[in-house]
């Protein structure tokens, strides 16, 4: 079947999965701590829908799926997920990115269902600063998550982190140095302008810069050539072969090499996290007239629809810029 290449010649690769749009934490940048507009549960995609999707996009040449949500692992059925994804007659290069609060119980049960790395999500080593940027005491239950996967061999185990200002934007080296001495991969990510309650404000917001500048005391950073589609940039740490990455989605956007789509856990494709256009995929996969054949086939066409739609780039540094409608949390990160 063709590739999913866009008017651009981005070749289309990686498809982020939003398995709920739920968290178990509150990140001030992802969605207010009072949030309440759920997802009604029977809009959410069925695990049989979502393989289905996956399978028919696999075909069109996607070969890396990473499970996100919300906290992907609040789905029950997380594991027979992971496996039934596995089993698919071209089964992608599979990742998840969590917060870890459930993974001390799940890393065992995913790795055997053939989850293979795993990004953890972690701002702060400090435990009154998780409570003020999560709004949840579970610091702990973050670091038991993370033992879990390294005892259960999930590698490389990535450690997602964003400096706010004032809160945690002094921690950039004590956060490195952890993670060195606990062998996880860091990587910075800049703020995005997708809270559901207005926070961002470019004028505050820590840049790529800024935390090169707060680690360049402590490490030396030569930068890795050939970047790739990768969204982080990454530097060798102390001319060694370890690496810190930084995803410097609004100062450096690297919209020009994106490779990836969006896939809602109410069954919207998205051609970037800030398309104010979605693709209903749900409503083929629920029409009670079509056969298995023809939603795959629609599933297909609108595959490709959605990729030859995808703008240039996500705008975010345009004057009319408008930030989408959902959050962070209910598109998928
Ligand atoms: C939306 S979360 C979903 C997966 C999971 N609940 C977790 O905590 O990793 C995925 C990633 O997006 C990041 N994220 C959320 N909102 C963001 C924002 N406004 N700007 C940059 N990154 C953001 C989080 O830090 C996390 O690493």
């Amino acid at each position: 079947m063709s590739q999913l290449v866009d008017t651009f010649n981005r070749t289309h690769r990686d498809l982020r999965v939003s398995l709920t749009d739920r968290c178990s934490l509150r990140c001030t940048y992802c969605m207010p701590q009072d949030f309440d507009k759920w997802l009604p549960s029977h809009e959410l995609l069925t695990t049989d829908e979502l393989v289905t999707v996956i399978d028919v996009a696999t075909e069109h040449g996607i070969n890396q799926v990473r499970l996100t949500g919300g906290e992907p692992l609040l789905r029950p059925d997380i594991v027979d997920i992971v496996a039934r994804i596995n089993a698919l007659p071209n089964p992608p290069e599979l990742s998840l990115t969590t917060n870890g609060l459930r993974l001390a119980d799940l890393a065992a049960p995913l790795f055997a269902a053939g989850l293979v790395r795993v990004n953890v999500s972690l701002d702060t080593l400090d435990r009154d600063r998780f409570k003020t940027l999560t709004f949840r005491d579970r610091i702990g239950d973050v670091f038991k998550g993370i033992q879990a996967a390294r005892a259960a061999g999930l590698t490389p185990i990535k450690i997602n982190s964003v400096l706010m200002p004032g809160i945690n934007d002094d921690e950039a080296p004590a956060l490195l140095r952890w993670a060195l001495e606990e062998g996880l991969t860091l990587r910075f990510i800049e703020q995005m302008p997708l809270d559901a309650g207005g926070i961002w404000n470019r004028a505050t917001m820590v840049s790529a810069e800024q935390i090169l500048e707060s680690l360049a005391p402590h490490f030396k950073l030569t930068p890795v050539p050939a970047r790739g589609s990768a969204p982080a940039e990454e530097f060798y740490i102390n001319d060694g072969t370890l690496k810190v990455g930084i995803i410097a989605s609004v100062t450096q956007p690297f919209c020009g090499a994106c490779d990836r789509l969006r896939l809602t856990s109410d069954g919207q494709l998205r051609s970037c996290l800030f398309s104010q256009d979605e693709t209903d995929l749900r409503k083929v996969l629920r029409n009670r007239e079509l056969s298995i054949l023809d939603i795959r086939s629609e599933i297909s066409r609108r595959l490709q629809k959605t990729v030859l739609g995808k703008l240039a780039g996500h705008g975010i540094n345009d004057p009319s810029f408008i930030q989408p409608i959902r959050p962070m949390s209910a598109i998928g990160g």
